[in-house]
């Protein structure tokens, strides 16, 4: 069966990357979800997109330059405000936290291809040891070397490669840098790609795939995952296609 992963938790309805956005997921048929990560400027893993909080929060500034005390005081109810009221940045351990209570797969991506973060891999490793979620979590990003050294640290917990130009043998891109998986942006991946990916055992999940055509599509080629922000509207039509 294709995973369906909530991409940001559920981002077309609720505040990207915030609890109620991962929460949703939980009631909208996903399998898991995919989040982002970078580094507070005492070191703590928190879960955001971009390397500012100018885009999701009402404040201003890098991510690295505010305490997680700082950070926690800015509203990243984002574009649903009205709806959320204050939503706080989440860490990655709260995030751990609330899995407790469920089953779901985590794709955790570093977004360390703009600031290097030091010590962002070992913080993530020390973090998935000690909720014993090795087998539950997915490391991605689109700083491959990042990949290959966290492989190298935690060879027990599945990596993958994101990409999004358009390569034609993609699993050389996770031979090259040891990771079990590919990522790459829907708009690149044929068919074909993914059938040669998947015989050579590495898993195919493509991103983000919000029209259901698409959807669809890369169901019926059978990708091991789809990321995407409409869990519930994935989920709809996985059901479909499993019922004939
Ligand atoms: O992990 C898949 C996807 O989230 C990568 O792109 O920019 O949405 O983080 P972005
Ligand atoms: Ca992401």
């Amino acid at each position: 069966m294709v995973d369906i992963i909530g991409h940001r938790g559920a981002a077309g309805t609720y505040p990207e990357n915030t609890m109620i956005s991962f929460k949703a997921c939980e009631d909208l048929g996903a399998d898991g979800i995919e989040l982002d990560v970078q580094l507070s400027k005492d070191g703590e893993i928190v879960v955001i997109h971009d390397e500012t909080i100018n885009r999701t929060t009402n404040g201003k500034g890098f991510v690295k330059d505010y305490t997680l005390t700082e950070l926690k005081k800015f509203d990243a109810s984002y574009r649903f405000k009205r709806q959320f009221k204050n939503c706080t940045i989440p860490t990655l351990k709260e995030v751990f936290d609330w899995a407790k209570g469920n089953h779901f797969s985590m794709n955790v991506e570093l977004k360390n291809d703009k600031f290097e973060y030091h010590g962002l891999e070992e913080r993530v490793i020390n973090l998935i040891r000690s909720y014993e979620y090795e087998k539950r979590v997915i490391l991605s990003s689109f700083n491959h070397k990042s990949m290959l050294k966290f492989h190298l640290m935690a060879p027990d917990i599945e990596t993958a490669v994101l990409y999004n130009r358009r390569n034609k043998e993609p699993w050389k891109l996770a031979e090259e840098f040891q990771a079990e998986g590919i990522h790459p942006n829907y708009r690149i991946i044929t068919d074909e790609i993914i059938a040669k990916t998947l015989a050579k055992n590495i898993a195919v999940r493509p991103y983000t795939i919000n029209e259901p055509d698409v959807m669809k599509e890369l169901i019926q080629a059978n990708c091991t995952a789809i990321i995407t922000d409409y869990p519930e509207i994935a989920f709809q039509i996985r059901s479909q296609l499993m019922s004939k």
